[in-house]
């Protein structure tokens, strides 16, 4: 059933908020919003779904995430990156089969499901396993086969490239329209300079964007300069990488050229202080870039330095640390989060024609939030995004609607088996870490 009337919701839209609406959804497309009262009679016999003590928002886009790394959540905590990756994530990770990688996926979507998630973009190994359980769980998601080749790797690297250019032939476009591809060479100091400019071209060639880690900290920063006398940000640049579409995920330790060379480009930031927090990185000079134009998402990065996907509280986070960090209590209002991680995530994943925002034409990637809970009270329409970004948590989320499908109905998963997933999950992870 991709067709629904919610009826008498209050709706943040991008323009407004709309007390009792009422929303039309036919054929997974949005076909209505606005007042309940103005709903044309041609809408009216669709089947209902009850939307009163509810916020309706656009669903929540991760803009970089790495799902089956619920696997490894709480694994290595309290380091820092290079530790964390080197000594502990990489060797872990060496164990993983495409097994654990569909259900690590699986667990992920479930838990992002069940907190107002309704897309992500996921750069890892395995990735038809993490298709597969995208296509399954109803998500919509932009996958990316994660790639690393140093210099002496050569043609390692020309295979990698071959097997993720045939995973983008073989998944662009599939699950419906729900499943979108990117190339993803993994950082600058896990790539060599061949093979940055072999994705570059390829993704030129094939009308591909590139999903990549950038100026996560300041060492890699250091590391980078010592090695070819420019930044992450002016070594991608020069080779060839910001001539497609980019998502540059983290950009924490990047200089004032830095964020005018990628607002040139149309560069889209994944910002992550969930992550940059805990493995103390810093603080992604968010609204700086926003000033300059540039697309910034919210992203999770993965459950093994978060430790949850739960983007809710993802928002609070981006909010309050570009408060404390700049001393300015105004910078990043609530609307301007909010929008962030909807909007922004759109944009990120390059689908701002399809999702990020609840509008007549776009896809129907909805959540519905209880807003009759102690913790949202006094409840009004006007402090509707205030109370989504400083008050409310994931548990809230009622329902989630995506492509117009219900995949949470008043929080029972429709489309996963949560229990086997969660005790298969919990037994692989044991095996992985052991
Ligand atoms: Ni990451």
């Amino acid at each position: 059933m991709r067709d629904l009337l919610i009826r008498d919701v209050l709706a943040l839209t991008q323009a407004a908020v709309c007390p009792q609406a009422a929303i039309a959804v036919r054929d997974g497309e949005i076909a209505y919003i606005g007042p309940e009262a103005d709903l044309p009679p041609a809408y009216a016999g669709l089947p209902v779904y009850e939307g009163r003590g509810r916020i309706a928002m656009p669903g929540l886009v991760n803009a970089h995430t790495h799902a089956a790394m619920t696997l490894l959540r709480g694994y290595a905590d309290d380091l820092a990156l290079h530790e964390w990756l080197t000594q502990m994530i990489f060797p872990a990770e060496a164990r993983l089969t495409d097994e654990d990688v569909y259900f690590g996926t699986m667990l992920a979507c479930a838990e992002m499901i069940r907190s107002g998630t309704t897309c992500f973009a996921d750069m890892y190994f395995f990735m038809d396993a993490t298709a597969r359980a995208v296509a399954e769980s109803g998500m919509r998601a932009s996958l990316s086969v994660g790639m690393g080749s140093g210099a002496g790797d050569v043609d390692g690297g020309r295979a990698k490239l071959a097997g993720a250019l045939d995973f983008c032939s073989r998944w662009n476009g599939q699950a419906g329209g729900r499943i979108t591809t990117m190339l993803a060479p993994h950082a600058p100091y896990t790539c060599s300079t061949t093979f940055i400019e072999d994705v570059a071209r390829a993704a030129r060639a094939s009308g591909l964007g590139i999903h990549t880690h950038v100026s996560e900290t300041a060492r890699e920063v250091t590391e980078i300069v010592t090695e070819y006398g420019k930044s992450p940000v002016e070594h991608f640049e020069a080779l060839g990488v910001f001539d497609v579409p980019t998502l540059a995920a983290h950009c924490v330790a990047v200089s004032e050229r830095d964020i005018d060379i990628m607002a040139a480009h149309g560069v889209r930031v994944a910002h992550n202080p969930g992550s940059n927090m805990k493995l103390a990185s810093g603080v992604a000079p968010v609204v700086d870039m926003l000033a300059k134009g540039i697309a910034v998402g919210l992203g999770t990065d993965g459950a093994a330095s978060n430790n949850n996907l739960d983007m809710i509280e993802e928002m609070r986070l981006a909010t309050l640390l570009q408060k404390v960090s700049t001393g300015d209590p105004t910078a990043m209002p609530a609307a301007e989060c909010l929008t962030m991680a909807t909007m922004g995530g759109a944009r990120c994943l390059g689908l701002e024609q399809l999702i990020g925002s609840l509008e007549v034409g776009k896809r129907a990637d909805l959540i519905l939030v209880d807003h009759s809970l102690p913790h949202m009270e006094p409840f009004l329409a006007s402090r509707a995004t205030s109370h989504m970004v400083y008050a409310s948590s994931s548990s809230d989320v009622s329902s989630v609607i995506i492509d117009g499908s219900v995949v949470m109905d008043e929080r029972r998963l429709t489309t996963i088996d949560e229990t086997a997933i969660l005790a298969e999950a919990r037994r692989r992870a044991a095996v992985l870490v052991e």
